[in-house]
């Protein structure tokens, strides 16, 4: 029995001169009715695969031939060292086996001249064939990198004691404002017409809930936001990683959001340094994300800068993308803003004691235009302090007594922050869109494929 390996450990050099089997799918084929040359591809990488007749014998040759791009394929045969070749080897085929075909009355609907012609254009033509696109060479690096993304962050909190923790998906109130809501229709009933249910928009409250139980504790789930701007940045499902922690400080939060994303960037060196490239990222700059600490700064020093760069923004307004995307053009490494106007949040962020317009709050910001990636800070703890915010903000209080109630039995200083994941990815990646680094991208316009 020969061994199966992957393509990855011959381009590694671990089976020079030896016989394996492969097992993949027909990225290209060409050749002559004596000899084909087939590129494989697996999950780890391509490699040439010399088929001849005289060696493979009649039958199955004329299958080869027969296979079009996509087709799966068993294939074994000899290993051969040849610097020429693609990745530095290529097989001599002794024989193979076609699994999976592929109809040549509809070929694999993802071509360059397909592409040109779409009418919707590329993007969309793409996207239409999203379950088909996801086992392209960019989009096998995206999700690759994706998985070393979520891995850094769990093992992040993990190594500092932080216990994993799940909140409920159907909620009875907002944490981020009510714009963003998305309602279920299916909650309301004959006894209870008026009865609202929304897709969460963060873990944060219910994470506060257990705050006094678990002390350190975080999440990667996803959350829902019915978002009107369509940006590069958003979409209306994404995947948050969120964290709470006991008796912290604003400033304590901040150094597990820097020590999270610098975590995600050196792990991204360490492992992904091959798919980086393939993209044409820049690795310094991932270098220097994961060794350069991150500043920070409050946010009228920002609205200064801004307003001195001749951008129109006033004091008390939050920082949208097209504000964030001019400030950050010019940094370097992500900063922290600090101490947001009280105005711009919603209640639960804690008011600053010592300057009471403000609130002890942070955003992250990515450079190279991108802009937000975490929103934290701390949290309003004291009951009294929180019904004031909420009354303040006019919100009905029936759906937050759960949260009430965790101030009204010990509650003390605390905070956490959400970092967008998808974001995050697409930043590190140089992505040009957000809807790059996540499977099947949900936004405004679409919930298909
Ligand atoms: O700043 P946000 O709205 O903060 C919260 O949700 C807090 N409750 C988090 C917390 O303190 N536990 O969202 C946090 C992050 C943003 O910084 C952004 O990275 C990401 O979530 N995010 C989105 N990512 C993709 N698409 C969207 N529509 C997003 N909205 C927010
Ligand atoms: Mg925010």
């Amino acid at each position: 029995m020969v061994k199966t390996i992957f393509i990855g450990d011959v381009q590694a050099g671990k089976y020079d001169g030896q016989e394996v089997e492969l097992m993949g799918w027909v990225k290209r084929s060409r050749g002559s009715n004596k000899i084909r040359f087939v590129v494989l591809r697996d999950s780890t990488g391509v490699i040439q695969c010399v088929v001849k007749k005289d060696a493979i014998g009649e039958e199955s040759f004329e299958q080869v031939k027969g296979a079009l791009i996509e087709s799966s394929i068993k294939i074994t045969g000899m290993i051969n060292a040849d610097e020429r070749a693609d990745g530095g080897h290529e097989m001599v085929a002794s024989s193979i086996v076609i699994v999976g075909s592929v109809n040549p009355e509809h070929p694999f609907p993802i071509t360059e001249s397909a592409m040109k012609a779409a009418d919707g254009g590329e993007t969309e033509f793409l996207l239409d064939n999203r379950h088909l696109y996801l086992r392209t060479s960019r989009m096998t690096s995206m999700l690759q990198m994706r998985s070393t993304v979520f891995g850094a962050i769990h093992n992040y909190f993990r190594d500092l004691d932080f216990t994993e923790y799940q909140a409920p998906n159907f909620v009875a109130g907002a944490v981020e404002g009510g714009s963003t809501l998305f309602e279920v229709p299916y909650f309301p009933t004959e006894k209870n017409p008026e009865r609202k249910v929304y897709l969460t928009q963060s873990w944060q409250l219910y994470a506060e809930a257990a705050m006094p139980a678990l002390e350190r504790l975080y999440t990667i789930a996803p959350s829902f936001r019915a978002e009107k701007s369509r940006t590069r940045r958003h979409l209306t499902e994404f995947w948050h990683a969120e964290m709470e922690v006991a008796w912290a400080t604003n400033d304590e939060i901040m150094s597990h959001g820097e020590g999270v994303v610098r975590k995600i960037a050196s792990d991204l060196l360490e492992n992904r340094s091959t798919e980086l490239e393939s993209i044409g990222r820049d690795l310094e700059l991932i270098a220097r994300y994961a060794d350069s600490p991150y500043p920070r700064m409050r946010y009228d020093e920002a609205v200064e800068t801004l307003q001195g760069m001749g951008v129109d923004v006033e004091w008390g307004q939050d920082l949208d993308y097209s504000k964030e995307k001019v400030l950050t053009q010019d940094f370097d490494v992500p900063h922290f803003l600090t101490h947001y106007p009280k105005i711009a949040k919603p209640f639960y962020h804690r008011v600053d004691p010592d300057e009471e317009k403000y609130v002890l709050c942070h955003d992250l910001l990515a450079p190279e235009g991108y802009g937000e990636i975490i929103g934290g800070g701390e949290r309003t703890w004291s009951e009294a302090e929180l019904l004031a915010r909420l009354d303040e903000e006019g919100t009905d209080k029936a759906a937050y007594q759960f949260y009430i109630d965790t101030r009204s039995y010990g509650g003390v200083p605390h905070g956490g922050f959400g970092l967008g994941v998808d974001r995050v990815c697409s930043w590190l990646t140089g992505a040009d869109h957000i809807r790059e680094v996540i499977p099947f991208p949900r936004d405004s316009r679409r919930v298909s494929p």
